[in-house]
């Protein structure tokens, strides 16, 4: 399947953009185990979202889904939680493996996860090593680094653990592990991370303290209520507007309902460093989290230096930030950000060898990149190398770039970003020669 996109003149419109993914995860996965019906509207229909939800049903878990982005979700409780008589399919998502490991490591029942080539290829000592500490049975290939990952579920006691890497998937792995171990738990990072877990455990009454790069969680005393919320619109979906907007000589464009958590705007402080546009309006709260409409227009942008604790705040956009770069004046670097090569795929050399086929002069640097800005690049014929982010950083490469740009494995965008193709119609149809659809 491939994708075929060329400049449209003119870049304008509104549009909201799909339900944050870090945050659907967590809404299904804390709802799941409080007592009662939640009602989340606007929740994420990705295929990782999708397989956290049909893992949570292989645990005994109900849901109905109202309306295509409504769903209700019927907690089992504390301890409702049942054997799966089945390995657990997490497919493509980091975030479906790792937080289900740290709530299934405390279950008094038998589980296996498992995931796609990419998910087995991925880092799963960073949450099997701390959640071994607490006193977890699990195991898996690479004694334990790599999944699938097999738990027999093992009553925990808390620890006090310092990340070796600021990751709010290890983070809220060992949270949900800490709910249900004997004794407080103390984390803490080397730069804050995205608070969405800490943000709902609160709302939904458990005791959680916590601040920019520490938190402190006690046992679940009593049940969690449920939480019925609307979900913000995805920052790391708005991004690629955001980024396709400031770089095209017309554009426009408003969106709508966008979460703005401060752990996360990292793209939207990354750009206006580097002179974008950018304006909030209409800031307000949708349950524990901040959210804003964003009006993002043509802009002249320069280099700047990405590095510390902004990485993490940006860690899923920094392709896109590098997109920019290769617009801007002057030279860009991107450091810190190691991370990235244990993402979907390896990101840094991703990014690199698909902009270098789209004219770019940018250089992999062993935790991150640097980008000398050309001010334009040519259409040419890239891969998603099957990894969503990099899908769709191909195609804002295609709005923005001169000729036709021929994107092959486009439908990864699906993993994130269902509407994507849609959206990017609703916004500049005759930018799609030739659509995945
Ligand atoms: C996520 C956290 C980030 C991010 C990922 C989603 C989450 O990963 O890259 O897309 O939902 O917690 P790390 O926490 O491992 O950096």
């Amino acid at each position: 399947m491939q994708a075929i996109l060329r400049s449209p003149p003119i870049l304008r419109g509104s549009l909201s953009p799909p339900g944050d993914k870090s945050i659907s995860h967590r809404a299904a996965i804390l709802n799941s185990i409080a007592q009662g019906d939640a009602v989340v509207e606007n929740m994420q229909h990705g295929a990782d979202v999708l397989a956290t939800f049909r893992c949570l049903q292989w645990l005994g878990v109900r849901y109905q889904w109202l309306h295509e982005r409504t769903v209700r979700i019927s907690g089992v409780g504390r301890d409702g939680l049942q054997e799966p008589t089945t390995i657990l399919e997490c497919r493509n998502s980091g975030t479906t493996i790792r937080l289900l490991t740290g709530l299934l490591a405390p279950q008094p029942f038998f589980s296996v996860l498992n995931g796609d080539a990419s998910l087995r290829s991925r880092p799963m000592d960073r949450i099997v090593q701390p959640l071994t500490a607490m006193g977890a049975d699990i195991r898996g290939r690479r004694g334990g680094a790599r999944a699938p990952l097999a738990i027999n579920g093992h009553p925990l006691t808390g620890i006090s653990y310092r990340l070796p890497q600021a990751s709010a998937q290890v983070k809220s792995a060992l949270a949900l592990a800490a709910l249900y171990a004997k004794g407080d738990t103390f984390l803490e990072e080397p730069a804050p991370s995205r608070d969405h877990t800490e943000r709902m455990l609160q709302s939904m009454g458990a005791q959680v303290q916590y601040g920019d790069r520490s938190i402190t969680l006690h046992p679940l005393g009593s049940e969690l209520q449920p939480l019925s919320f609307r979900v913000p619109g995805d920052i790391s979906a708005a991004a690629c507007w955001l980024v396709a907007a400031a770089v095209h000589p017309q554009a426009e464009l408003q969106l709508e309902g966008v979460g703005v958590n401060p752990t996360r705007t990292g793209v939207i402080t990354a750009l206006r460093l580097m002179g974008a546009d950018i304006a909030l309006e209409n800031e307000r709260l949708q349950g524990p989290e901040p959210v804003a409409d964003i009006i993002v227009r043509s802009s002249h942008l320069h280099g700047t230096v990405i590095e510390g604790d902004l990485v993490p705040q940006a860690i899923d956009e920094l392709p896109l930030i590098a997109l920019a770069a290769c617009f801007a004046q002057g030279e860009t670097v991107i450091r810190d950000a190691a991370e990235l090569r244990v993402k979907e795929s390896d990101r840094i050399r991703n990014t690199v060898s698909e902009l270098r086929r789209l004219g770019a002069d940018i250089e992999e640097l062993a935790d991150g990149m640097h980008i000398r800005g050309l001010g334009r690049l040519h259409g040419a014929n890239v891969s998603s190398h099957s990894d969503h982010r990099l899908a769709m950083l191909l195609a804002v490469a295609g709005l923005i770039a001169q000729g036709e740009t021929i994107i092959r494995n486009p439908q990864a965008v699906a993993i994130s970003y269902s509407c994507f193709w849609g959206d990017l119609k609703h916004l500049a149809r005759e930018a799609l020669i030739s659509s995945p659809e």
